[in-house]
């Protein structure tokens, strides 16, 4: 049986043209910061972010971690999305590990504005955490931020001295997606990550852009947690390649998102949360049954999917053509859940 693997932006396998690329680079001990090709990694991060450093982690959650370790720092409180994967999908490791106290906000699709921070920020009372730092998730559930919630939040942190932290492992799909460049994006928060290894289609990586003092320590930070890796450029190519091959084709795996997205909603079965398909994912819900349930259904015809609470998410990337789109509509339209028994 033919598998469409539609878990994550996450499975996704080097292309060939990402290979060739990884097979010559160039490469050093980064470790000493003389990996050519990673060096050159992160100038162009630096620029697309509009920031002036960044620096090549081994993931999303490490760059957020450090992030958060430095910005936050030890028993003080970080405002963010209750949905958010620092606190969802991190293992607490801000708390076990940078020390930062998650407050979480309930948000429709965790997309946050200002006015949902009146009243939670601390400080000055010697029995009290202080409030430090707000994070945003950019895109989040695969919805862009719109730009005027951004720049609440930014007039907020600002006028209480907070920092602002951008989680943005999707944030090119939200370039591609809004046509706002992602150094726009960026221009609203102090630090911003962003991953290869997700839509981009690199096998790993992930780039933490800040300032030259941030970034300093940063590069302290990430060896204490173990992420000070030797000869980069191997994954360095990647991410290269991946900048300059693989942003504009994310416009197709958008393109199959709402094609899923417009053939469940003709199947009739599903409950499509349509206005948030703006990037590569769809979430859905099925009336009397759990999202474990349908995913396990799906599955027996092919169709591999996740879950996130309750609700069931696909997830387009690099790996599924416009053929298999075709065909994955035509098995969604015609799908007939079986009742729970
Ligand atoms: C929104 C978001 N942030 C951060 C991460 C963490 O990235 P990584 O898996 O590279 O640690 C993910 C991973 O899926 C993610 O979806």
């Amino acid at each position: 049986m033919k598998y469409y693997d539609l878990r994550s932006d996450t499975i996704t396998k080097p292309t060939e043209g990402m290979r060739k690329a990884m097979a010559s680079a160039e490469v050093g001990d980064d470790v000493y910061r003389e990996d050519p090709t990673t060096t050159k990694l992160e100038q162009l991060a630096a620029e697309l972010t509009g920031k002036e450093r960044a620096l090549f982690v081994s993931s999303g959650s490490m760059g957020n971690l450090i992030s958060l370790y430095i910005n936050g720092g030890r028993s003080n409180e970080v405002l963010t999305a209750s949905n958010s994967h620092i606190i969802q999908h991190e293992i607490g490791s801000i708390a076990a590990i940078a020390g930062v106290l998650p407050i979480a906000i309930e948000a429709e699709r965790g997309v946050l504005s200002a006015d949902q921070f009146s009243g939670k920020v601390k400080g000055g009372d010697y029995d009290m955490a202080t409030t430090t730092l707000i994070e945003v998730e950019n895109t989040i559930g695969g919805y862009c931020y719109p730009l005027q919630n951004l720049e609440g939040i930014k007039d907020f942190a600002s006028t209480h001295d907070l920092k602002v932290h951008m989680d943005g492992a999707r944030v090119f799909n939200a370039q591609v997606a809004t046509g706002i460049p992602v150094k726009t994006y960026a221009s609203y928060a102090d630090t911003i990550t962003f991953c290869l290894s997700k839509g981009l289609g690199c096998p790993v990586g992930s780039l933490l852009c800040g300032d030259e003092a941030f970034i300093n320590r940063a590069l302290t930070i990430r060896k204490m947690l173990g992420g000070g890796m030797r000869q980069t450029g191997i994954l360095s190519a990647a991410g290269l390649y991946a900048l300059e091959n693989h942003v504009e084709r994310l416009a197709d795996d958008h393109a199959h998102a709402k094609a899923i997205s417009d053939s469940l909603v003709r199947g009739g079965w599903a409950n499509v949360d349509t206005e948030g398909v703006q990037t590569n994912i769809v979430f859905f819900t099925v009336e009397n049954l759990s999202g474990k349930e349908v995913v396990s259904q799906l599955a027996k015809l092919g169709i591999l999917a996740n879950t996130e609470g309750d609700m069931v998410r696909l997830v387009t990337n690099i790996g599924i053509s416009d053929d298999d789109t075709a065909e994955l509509c035509s098995i969604l339209e015609r799908f007939q859940p079986e009742a729970h028994v």
